[in-house]
């Protein structure tokens, strides 16, 4: 069998998300928290999921974890809807919302992974380049929509990869104009003291995306989407039932059971970054870019493969991400202290 004469002509044409997997080095392309549990909190975590029993479905819908997470976020229960990282969230609402008016538009660069779950589901994709500040294009983007009303438009607040936020009142422009829904992906709201959650009560057209990926919890993939409860009603119909694993389940209840310590490592992470923003600074060569995100992006006045080639041998992986748009740009995630000490020196001497 030719499986190419099967596959979907779209699916068939991309290369798919690369996530590598390496064996060693340190790992700052994925934009995770770099800290890992203290021995006493691990321990109390694996008695409670000692109590799973592994031959039972978990509870169908997480109805208790839902409860507690709407508590969490200040919303009713049936505003908040839980996915396997928000991956899957994004990929419902593109399965739920296609085919009426169709098409996914999406800022560019950003996620990658908005494209990608658009494209596999059968979605047409608009992407729109932002403007010189890394900020919306509302007038390219409203522009577009005249022709090709867009279902979805995905926002990622504070943007991945360039970590800016984008102008409030851009995003609220864009919220009155769409006629479909708009997503405010708050993926790395925590590192930037900025959220548009309050904008819940103003527009019924409007959905967030939280997740515990870079809270310290990326291992139990788990997502939030919270907005218009009918709208969660229709994508309760696509989830599939078992969607939040048993054991996820006990690690994201332990999660809000241990917000102090949750909480002590994104501060030290924010206080990590300004200190390598600051050290990156004196570096010649390369551009940086404000971050309110976990991570910094840069451009560098050489090829960005050679840079990123001389990171990888001295056991630095970071996220190389040139294109059209980033010219040999990279964004590096903000490690601990050692890690940012490693990554600082390997980058010196690529440089050099
Ligand atoms: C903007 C943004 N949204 C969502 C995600 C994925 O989140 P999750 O791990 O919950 O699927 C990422 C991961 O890097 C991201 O950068």
């Amino acid at each position: 069998m030719i499986i190419k004469n099967i596959v979907n002509k779209k699916i068939w044409e991309q290369s798919g998300y690369l996530a590598p997997e390496y064996e060693s080095g340190i790992k700052m392309d994925a934009n995770e928290n770099p800290f890992v549990l203290e021995e006493p909190l691990k321990k109390k975590l694996f008695s409670e999921m000692r109590k799973v029993s592994l031959n039972r479905y978990p509870e169908a819908g997480a109805l208790k974890l839902r409860e507690r997470f709407a508590k969490y976020f200040g919303v009713k229960k049936d505003m908040i809807m839980l996915g396997n990282g928000s991956d899957e969230l994004i990929q419902l609402l593109c399965m739920t919302l296609k085919g009426k008016i169709g098409g996914v538009m999406v800022p560019v660069p950003t996620f990658s992974m908005y494209k990608i779950i658009a494209i596999n589901t059968g979605n047409r994709i608009l992407e729109i380049p932002l403007d010189e500040n890394f900020d919306l294009d509302v007038k390219a983007m409203t522009g577009k929509m005249k022709s090709n009303y867009p279902a979805l438009i995905f926002l990622s607040y504070p943007n991945s990869p360039t970590g800016n936020l984008f102008s409030r009142s851009r995003i609220e422009a864009l919220i009155k104009k769409t006629p479909g829904i708009v997503v405010i992906d708050e993926a790395y709201a925590a590192f930037s003291n900025a959220s548009l959650m309050p904008l819940l009560k103003k527009y019924d057209n409007l959905v967030f995306l939280k997740t515990l990926s870079k809270a310290g919890m990326a291992a139990i993939r788990l997502g939030f989407l919270i907005g218009n409860k009918n709208l969660i009603a229709e994508l309760d119909k696509v989830r599939l039932p078992y969607n939040i694993n048993w054991l996820s389940q006990v690690a994201a209840s332990f999660y809000l059971d241990n917000q102090r310590e949750f909480s002590a490592q994104i501060a030290k992470i924010i206080k990590n970054r300004e200190e390598l923003y600051l050290q990156m600074k004196k570096i010649d060569g390369i551009t940086l870019y404000p971050s309110r995100a976990n991570f910094i992006f840069f451009s560098c006045a050489f090829d960005s493969y050679r840079i990123y080639d001389k990171l990888a041998s001295a056991g630095v992986i970071v996220k190389n991400l040139d294109s059209r748009l980033t010219r040999n740009c990279i964004r590096v995630t903000v490690g601990n202290r050692r890690e940012n000490a490693v990554f600082l020196s390997a980058l010196k001497s690529a440089i050099s």
